[in-house]
């Protein structure tokens, strides 16, 4: 930490920190009748409630002191001026942009880079639109049924996670897959539901030099070649989206089948962009720009928001509150929404990619602990599963419970039954259960004294464990872009105040350059010896079962 405010700011929180030794939840509910309205906000009707952490206001007016201190409102306008705040790779960072009013103008390098944008906004409409249309025909004149997606971590996540949080939207007759991992089983068995004549493949690639993306890439083509015998046929199946045409051409695919983006969207931040054509695909271009809107509400919010009542700031400041103050090495987010299946690993790659870093901006050690752990599952199947550690264990887990208020699928009472058991879970983890609780009920069961003795430490609820709620009418692509970009500037404010650079991931080059290497030894005959015992053992040790029948 630089500046001097910033030290008094953490310090000041330190301190209160310690004050929080007795403090039980479920006692500031009962003092403070107006805490729901007090830490509730709202936009449209998408509600957060953040009533059930560990705050008073005296810890916001702490929090928003370190905000000032890390000087987030100017941090905020570089980002949406389109500055060059990813320093490590000397670019801009403007997924804002993507879904900013058609009449905006934004210059970058003197270029305004809006221009472009709705160029491609309209190339993705046009191309949607002969898909849908059934003009766009594959080799035999049969139109597209199934788009195949083949990319890999922002190329992949946010798309696969949008076309199945959306899929009450699809258009009639188009099925959407998503191929990422090199393992060649997941093209294999994909592939084995689909037919060449009808099938799309859309290869995205910001780099287009990405070896699981590449590998599966020539693997399609080839699948495709063994039904068209016919190289023409690849100009109908293959489109490509990358800001690399270069790299597009030599994989072999026409530049005018090409969609293009641009070095200033980040991998995990380009669902937005031409990256989103699956999803403009699946549901429509329509429905791709309601995604869009809705990502623009979160965006003028969270400039326009005073800080106090402003949901991606609160967010951050409260991830950053149990991060450092309480030492939480994890974080959960738990959607009671079966739509919303992929959200966590959508996240895991937004905040884990983004925030997972151990230098600060100028390159110097980290003073302070960065991005937590995150992981999720749908509700109810996680209360069946790793609930009780997040409830009785020894850890401080931190959790997101998302679920809207009407499902796109009523079936008898089972949405309500949904939203009892997210309610519930939200209040048992704040209230707990106390010992005089726990033995009054375990006496109400008919229990001995002993019995209750050797049972009662095992029924007891620490409770004081924080949540936040986010609720909603509908899943709808308004409230899903509304929800993504919430999490987007949540990252962003969290790493202006630890000051780390969020938007690149050198962590993932050397496991990487290390593959690079492997390859050709596991390709040979021989033996292998230029790694450790424990890499030169294992490779070995494969070898030798490859070898055998
Ligand atoms: O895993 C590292 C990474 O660079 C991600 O940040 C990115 O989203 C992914 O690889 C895919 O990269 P590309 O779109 O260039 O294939």
């Amino acid at each position: 930490m630089k500046r001097p405010e910033l030290d008094d700011a953490w310090r000041a929180l330190q301190a209160h920190r310690k004050s929080w030794k007795s403090v039980q939840l479920r006692d500031l509910f009962r003092e403070d009748k107006k805490r729901f309205e007090r830490f509730t906000l709202r936009l449209n009707d998408l509600l957060l409630d953040y009533s059930k952490n560990l705050i008073t206001p005296e810890t916001l007016k702490l929090l928003l002191r370190l905000a000032k201190a890390a000087e987030l409102k100017d941090a905020r306008a570089a980002l949406f001026a389109g500055k060059k705040i990813n320093l490590t790779e000397g670019r801009a960072v403007l997924h804002t942009a993507l879904r900013a009013p058609a009449d905006l103008n934004l210059m970058v390098d003197g270029h305004n880079v809006m221009v472009d944008v709705r160029r491609v906004l309209k190339q993705m409409r046009s191309f949607v639109g002969r898909v849908h249309g059934r003009k766009w025909k594959g080799y035999t004149g049969k139109p597209i049924s199934d788009i195949v997606n083949i990319g890999i971590g922002g190329s992949d996540l946010g798309p696969a996670m949008v076309c199945q949080s959306l899929a009450p939207y699809a258009h009639p007759g188009i099925r959407a897959h998503f191929v990422s991992n090199v393992d060649p089983t997941h093209l294999s068995e994909t592939l084995k539901r689909l037919t060449p004549e009808t099938t799309l493949f859309v290869v995205a690639s910001k780099t287009f030099t990405t070896q699981e993306t590449l590998a599966n890439a020539h693997a399609a083509r080839a699948w495709l070649l063994a039904g068209a015998r016919d190289s023409r046929a690849v100009a109908r199946h293959f489109v490509a989206v990358s800001t690399h045409t270069e790299e597009v051409i030599r994989f072999g695919i026409d530049p005018a089948n090409m969609f293009e983006f641009w070095d200033w969207v980040g991998g995990r931040y380009s669902l937005w962009s031409a990256i989103g054509l699956p999803i403009a695909l699946y549901l429509g271009m329509d429905r791709f720009e309601e995604l869009l809107a809705g990502a623009h509400d979160m965006d003028e919010h969270f400039q326009a928001a005073p800080l106090e009542a402003n949901m991606p700031v609160i967010l951050a400041l409260l991830g950053i509150w149990y991060n450092n103050f309480w030492d939480a090495q994890s974080y959960a987010v738990l959607p009671y929404d079966q739509y919303l299946a992929r959200l966590p690993a959508y996240l895991q790659q937004l905040d884990m990619e983004s925030s997972g870093k151990g230098v600060t901006r100028d390159g110097q050690p980290v003073r302070v602990s960065t991005g937590p752990v995150l992981f999720g599952e749908p509700g109810t199947n996680g209360q069946h599963a790793f609930y009780q550690l997040i409830h009785q264990g020894t850890k401080l887990v931190p959790c997101d419970f998302l679920v809207a208020a009407e499902s796109h699928n009523p079936l008898e009472d089972q949405h309500e039954i949904l939203l009892a058991n997210v309610f519930a879970q939200a209040e048992a983890l704040m209230r707990g259960k106390t010992r005089a609780e726990a033995r009054a009920e375990l006496k109400a069961q008919g229990l001995k004294k002993k019995e209750i003795t050797a049972l009662l430490p095992h029924k007891v609820f620490p409770g004081n464990r924080p949540s936040n709620t986010l609720i909603y009418h509908r899943l709808t692509p308004r409230n899903l872009g509304r929800l993504i970009a919430l999490y987007e500037h949540k990252v962003f404010v969290q790493g202006v105040i630890w000051d780390i650079n969020p938007y690149d991931q050198w962590g993932v080059e050397l496991g990487k350059q290390l593959a690079r290497n492997i390859l050709p030894e596991l390709k040979s005959p021989e033996a292998v010896h230029s790694h450790d015992a424990s890499t030169n053992g294992l490779i070995n040790y494969c070898k030798g079962l490859r070898e055998e029948p």
